[in-house]
């Protein structure tokens, strides 16, 4: 006994010590996320730990107490989901001012103070609004036994396994476990022994004797990738997560559930046991599968990417993406990458192949052909290059099924970009077969091609007969097989730039891993065509040029911002011009078609 009481106040007084910097951390990041997600024009008045406070109306004691700092441990509220108030990890101590119940008049203390009524029970604070008045304790010792009480509870199945647990690191029991856990079991039964490693669809697996049942990932299914296929099955401490009988969950939101489940429950089968949390170097990004412009956090290690996670941003994706999204990281490292210029098939340097580049083009009638996944700052050079070399435009859209959240129709980043660079003023068809038709014509008898499979894009391999074609891209494909000239490119998450999205959303973004050795940045690339192609060119690749020059027009939509700013942040940019354009994208999460033009005015 004496060692167990030991076994159990080390660990504690230690804990809590090396826990402030890590609770400040988590603090941190929901406070942030808070207040943007809250209502800022009205407030009312509550006492929190004794000092009055203002916070916007309608917001629960979780989200109020994270406006100043003071974390109230939770596991089943989730700010985007309904309130399921099941885990019980929130509770606190709650009070209202008192009223006579016959006159309604303030009861009062000796000393004239409102006399505040405490309820006699702690409350659950996710399920507790805000109202003018109240009194909340959210640390108290009644509170600290509460949790502690919930975490005896949560642990009397829940294996103690942490080091070799998929979620160390970032598991939400491990953390307050060390904040109010006891250190020591007084359960001496056996444990329940639930299914293991369970295939609960092609890309999500579950270990359910982690299951802390706060039914995250239920709630997830039904109410935002409104696929209802996950349930628990059996009672009490027998309970089971589970896929409805023939259901799987395969949709392409099902990797949510695993950001969301806040044990090591469900895993990525993809990224189950390849790294471990802390070893991750994590940094924002914005993903380009679609004009959605989700928000995501690059995780990667030595410069290799190991996993795409959403970050939140209530404007655009709440906390979610789409799992297709996620896997775009592999193609950073895939076979087909292309990795060295080429010059007639040849290897070459980058120099060489820039001014054969040059050559091919030179004193011809070139055809530019853009390209929608292309950033605004490369779109904006292009069109200087277009300009250098009295180049004819061409670009084409890649359009797919909208599924009304995170995958809109219009599967590339930034086509609202090529709008807003200059580089087009008409929406895009499909296809290349305008460009096609003046090769045949002879209208134009050079093609630089940007990232686009003329081949793939109704463009015919005879039209190309005879013309020199360079191609700028990333990838190999039927194109780059027959340029004359390939110059390599770095992708989205090795390069700096800004994409604009389906509501007109400007979004930053800075590189999230090295590029590979030798490779320049096609804003670069372009830049040096430019200064060939006109040496008294005063453009750069300077981006902050780049934006004074976009924001310097009179009636710029991007005035007074810079690149910067959107870093930072989401702009919002006036889309109206555009409105008379039919955008291919359909109703879909905080996205209303033309929703955009209308809400900038
Ligand atoms: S699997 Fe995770 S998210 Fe789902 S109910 Fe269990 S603990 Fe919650
Ligand atoms: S977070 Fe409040 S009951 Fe679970």
């Amino acid at each position: 006994m004496a060692n167990a009481k030991l076994r159990h106040k080390i660990p504690k007084r230690f804990s809590r010590k090396s826990e402030v910097a890590k609770a400040k951390e988590r603090l941190n990041a929901t406070y942030l996320i808070a207040m943007i997600s809250t209502n800022k024009g009205e407030t009312v008045s509550i006492v929190l730990d004794g000092e009055e406070v203002e916070v916007p109306t309608g917001i629960n004691l979780v989200d109020a107490a994270a406006l100043f700092k003071k974390e109230i441990p939770h596991y089943c509220y989730h700010p985007q989901l309904s309130v399921a108030g099941n885990c019980r990890m929130c509770l606190i101590e709650m009070g209202t001012p008192m009223r006579d119940r016959g006159t309604g008049e303030p009861v009062l203390n000796d000393d004239g103070t409102q006399k505040i009524g405490w309820v006699p029970k702690p409350v659950i604070g996710c399920a507790t609004t805000v109202s003018p008045g109240m009194h909340v304790k959210t640390i108290s010792e009644k509170v600290t036994d509460c949790r502690e009480g919930i975490m005896e509870f949560l642990l009397v199945n829940h294996p103690l396994d942490c080091p070799i647990c998929d979620q160390a690191g970032e598991c939400r029991l491990q953390e307050f476990a060390t904040d109010y856990g006891r250190g020591y079991s007084r359960y001496v039964e056996r444990k329940n022994v639930k299914p293991k490693r369970t295939r609960l669809g092609p890309r999500v697996t579950l270990d359910d004797e982690r299951c802390i049942l706060c039914s995250r990932c239920i709630r997830f299914s039904q109410e935002v990738a409104k696929d209802d296929v996950l349930g628990f099955v059996d009672r009490g401490s027998y309970s089971t997560l589970s896929c409805f009988p023939g259901r799987e969950l395969e949709n392409n939101y099902s990797l949510n559930t695993v950001d969301i489940c806040p044990v090591g429950a469900l895993t990525s089968t993809d990224f189950r046991f390849k790294m471990r949390v802390w070893f991750l170097k994590e940094l924002p990004s914005i993903c380009a599968e679609s004009s959605a412009g989700c928000n995501i956090m690059v995780s990667s290690r030595e410069g290799e990417i190991h996993r795409i996670t959403p970050r939140r941003n209530d404007n655009v994706n709440d906390s979610w993406m789409t799992d297709s999204g996620r896997l775009l990281y592999k193609q950073v490292r895939s076979d087909n990458r292309l990795l060295t210029p080429q010059v007639k098939q040849s290897e070459s340097a980058l120099d060489v192949a820039i001014s054969s580049a040059f050559e091919s083009f030179n004193g011809k009638k070139l055809a530019i052909v853009g390209s929608c996944h292309s950033t605004l700052e490369e779109l904006y050079l292009l069109n200087h290059l277009s300009k250098a070399t009295k180049a004819k435009k061409y670009l084409r859209g890649h359009f797919g099924e909208d599924d009304g959240i995170l995958l809109s129709a219009d599967r590339s980043p930034n086509l609202r970009g090529t709008l807003l660079s200059g580089f087009t003023n008409e929406y895009p068809k499909e296809d290349l077969s305008k460009l096609n038709d003046d090769l045949k014509k002879g209208v134009v008898d050079a093609v630089l091609v940007v990232n686009e499979d003329l081949l793939d894009s109704g463009v015919e391999g005879e039209s190309l007969l005879g013309v020199p074609v360079t191609y700028l891209g990333t990838h190999q494909n039927t194109t780059s097989n027959l340029a004359e000239i390939v110059i390599p490119t770095l992708t989205s998450f090795e390069k700096k730039g800004t994409f604009i999205n389906r509501s007109f959303i400007a979004q930053g973004f800075a590189s999230t891993v090295p590029s590979p050795g030798g490779l320049l940045p096609l804003t670069q690339i372009i830049c040096r065509l430019l200064s060939l192609s006109d040496e008294e060119s005063k453009i750069t690749a300077d981006f902050s040029l780049i934006w004074k020059n976009l924001s310097s027009p009179p009636k710029s939509p991007f005035k007074g911002m810079t690149f910067t700013d959107a870093l930072r942040g989401p702009l919002q940019i006036d889309g109206s011009k555009w409105n008379n354009l039919s955008f291919v994208e359909k109703k879909a999460l905080h996205f209303e078609p033309q929703s955009s033009a209308l809400s900038s005015k």
